[in-house]
């Protein structure tokens, strides 16, 4: 996967990426887009591997059974967090080609997209399939623009999930889930103590991004959290340079080729046993079951409490989208109580829906559906719920480098300067 990853990144991986795509093409069926029968849909999403190509396989099911008439075309581009495919489609959506519907994050990236006029109103979609009280009201809020409702929620997952190898916890002696970070500084000594050299498996920029915001949540709690994205909360203050020099430490812990990995790449170092720990979002859940590795636990993020660190993978109808009659069908499937559950049982996520049967579930979302009930909600910048993806963009220079240099100063030095160039824009 690492190669094909940094194959895509290249001009040329660009190019393979949008035949790959099947953007323009003709199979010769007669079918594609603009001849004929119009039938396809092409889903853009960057679930291609795992549990996320799982969970994609679970919705196609159900839009063959919904939507036969029409046929799915995969648009998927590899790469964890959208890492490569947000590129690609940004290209595509510049040159008035898009996807028939593309995957977004609500919330901040959402807006993005609206603002830059790429997406279309699906108001009247929501009144005429019933999703204006299907989905919880502060989710649709952030869907919402001017009164508009813009896309359709797929999932909630949670990105503040400590993920951990049962085995090696228990050849160290580690019983119980650490409940503050001094407590997670420990366990980890122990590891390292019982020949783990770097227990806290650790993958490139978005997925430190992840892990740096779990530390801020633990240092400054939820609302404080919460107001760095809104402007409530400075990231000059004292207390977000104790969460730089925390999650400076944590970084020792982590394995040194870390820059070079995606979120399955440190994954794997936790399945093989050559780490305990790894701080990654619930679609982990569904990858180790699609990976059949039974072996492992999950808590949240030592010191985060409550806070349930949310994102929402939703789709949208894009302007001039070649099939909008096909991409409205994917829509009200992903939407519909089936369709939901197809999905999620496979995804690691939890249904947006809030009528859905927590039992239907594997025993993680059924704990997740628990949790997020009763529990605070925190947005994520590198998943698009708190930040734009220009902020995003800043924050994943600034970490890049300090990666390598880790100069606590200059690095909330840059973060002062992104929150003043993108919050609030
Ligand atoms: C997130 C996305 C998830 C999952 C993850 C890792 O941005 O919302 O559904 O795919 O990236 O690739």
């Amino acid at each position: 996967m690492r190669v094909k990853t940094r194959a895509l990144v290249t001009a040329a991986g660009l190019a393979l990426a949008l035949v790959v795509s099947g953007c323009g093409a003709d199979d010769g069926d007669g079918s594609s887009n603009g001849s004929g029968g119009n039938k396809k849909v092409e889903v853009f999403t960057w679930w291609a591997d795992g549990g996320e190509k799982a969970g994609l396989d679970g919705l196609v099911a159900q839009f063959k059974t919904d939507c036969s008439q029409y046929e799915f075309v995969n648009g998927a581009v590899a790469g964890g967090a959208g890492s490569n495919a947000k590129q690609v489609l940004a290209s595509r959506l510049q040159q008035s080609d898009p996807p028939d519907t593309f995957q977004a994050h609500a919330g901040a990236e959402l807006s993005d997209y609206i603002k830059a006029g790429q997406i279309e109103d699906l108001s009247a979609q929501y009144k005429e399939w019933g999703l204006t009280t299907a989905f919880p009201k502060g989710l649709v809020d952030s869907l919402t623009v001017g009164g508009k409702i813009y896309s359709v929620p797929a999932n909630i997952h949670r990105a503040n999930v400590l993920w951990a190898n049962k085995t090696v916890l228990a050849n160290a002696g580690i019983t119980a889930p650490a409940k503050s970070l001094p407590e997670f500084f420990t366990q980890l000594d122990t590891l390292k103590a019982k020949g783990i050299a770097a227990p806290l498996a650790l993958g490139k920029d978005w997925t430190q991004q992840m892990l740096f915001e779990a530390v801020l949540i633990s240092d400054l709690g939820a609302d404080k959290f919460n107001g760095l994205w809104n402007g409530k909360t400075d990231w000059a203050g004292a207390d977000v340079t104790t969460a730089i020099n925390d999650y400076k430490k944590l970084l020792t812990y982590s394995n040194k080729d870390r820059d070079t990995f995606d979120w399955t790449d440190a994954e794997k170092l936790l399945m093989e046993g050559k780490a305990a720990f790894q701080l990654m979002g619930d679609w982990e859940a569904a990858d180790l079951d699609a990976k059949n590795f039974k072996d492992y636990s999950y808590s949240v993020f030592p010191g985060n409490g409550d806070a349930y660190q949310w994102l929402a993978d939703s789709f949208v109808l894009p302007k001039n989208a070649k099939n909008a009659e096909g991409t409205k069908c994917w829509l009200k499937t992903l939407g519909s109580a089936a369709g939901q559950k197809a999905f999620n049982v496979k995804k690691g996520s939890i249904p947006a829906r809030t009528d859905s049967v927590a039992t239907d579930y594997p025993a993680y979302q059924q704990a997740a559906i628990a949790d997020w009930a009763k529990g605070t909600p925190v947005p994520s910048c590198p998943h698009g719920s708190a930040c734009s993806q220009g902020w995003q963009g800043a924050v994943g220079s600034a970490q890049g480098k300090f990666s390598s240099d880790g100069d606590v100063a200059s690095l909330q030095k840059a973060l002062v300067a992104a929150a003043k160039q993108f919050a609030g824009k």
